[in-house]
């Protein structure tokens, strides 16, 4: 299967070892199948609220070479997910891994709030690459307590992501304009910056009061090209 370049890097991103991976909001499954290719080792779950996507997923994986014992599909609002915990168990540690995108930054923030309410006893990892609003869900993520574990920039047909990989166990902190994930030596990632920089200085023209600090943050980073 082609992946996209935003979901074949996100497939990437999944370096340890997991056994249940969720492609929440999977939609067409795409991300799903090339994990269950890829994770042998994993049981790998189609999460989508949309009754028509979930059977016309389950038809398509039925008929394929997979046991269906690798994979679940569920038709489910992800708001109302319980990770299912294994008998005489308390604690899923490090088990779960949630793959969350596709989906706006406040709908992506909203859902892991709610997995994170849901599931006090879960430690979990979540793959987000939201679409648009990223300062949003940094600063959100890390409000819920979440560590980073890895970030990266994604350029898929001349758009920009970020995908963000974060689990309820890392302390480390989350840079709230990306810390790591950029290489300025390169051109992708300095376009990048001038867009987030655009965008913040468009919001703050428009009188948006809390522009002013998010854009203080991202030309700092500029300051480091200079
Ligand atoms: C644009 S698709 C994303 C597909 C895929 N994840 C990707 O990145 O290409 C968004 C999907 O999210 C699903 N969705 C929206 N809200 C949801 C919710 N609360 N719980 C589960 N799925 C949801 C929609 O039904 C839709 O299929």
């Amino acid at each position: 299967m082609n992946l996209s370049s935003r979901l074949n890097s996100i497939l990437g991103m999944i370096d340890s070892h997991y056994e249940h991976i969720w492609d929440c909001c999977c939609d067409h499954g795409y991300l799903g199948q090339a994990v269950l290719q890829a994770k042998p080792e994993a049981k790998v779950h189609f999460l989508d609220v949309v009754e028509s996507i979930t059977s016309k997923l389950k038809q398509h994986l039925t008929s394929s070479d997979y046991s269906n014992e690798r994979w679940q599909v569920h038709c489910k609002d992800l708001q109302q997910l319980r990770l299912p915990l294994p008998e005489n168990a308390t604690n899923i540690q490090h088990r779960h891994l949630l793959i969350i995108a596709g989906v706006g930054g406040d709908l992506t923030l909203d859902m892991v709030q709610a997995v994170l309410q849901n599931n006090p006893d879960c430690d979990i990892d979540f793959l987000l690459c939201p679409v648009r609003q990223l300062h949003k869900v940094r600063c959100g993520a890390k409000a819920f307590g979440l560590g980073l574990v890895n970030e990266k920039i994604v350029k898929d047909g001349g758009r920009y992501y970020e995908a963000i990989h974060l689990s309820t166990l890392s302390e480390d902190d989350i840079p709230v304009v990306g810390g790591s994930m950029w290489d300025l030596a390169k051109d992708d990632h300095q376009e990048y910056l001038r867009q987030n920089i655009s965008h913040y200085q468009r919001m703050q023209a428009q009188g948006n009061a809390s522009a002013r600090k998010v854009l203080a943050e991202y030309m700092s980073l500029q300051e480091l090209l200079a």
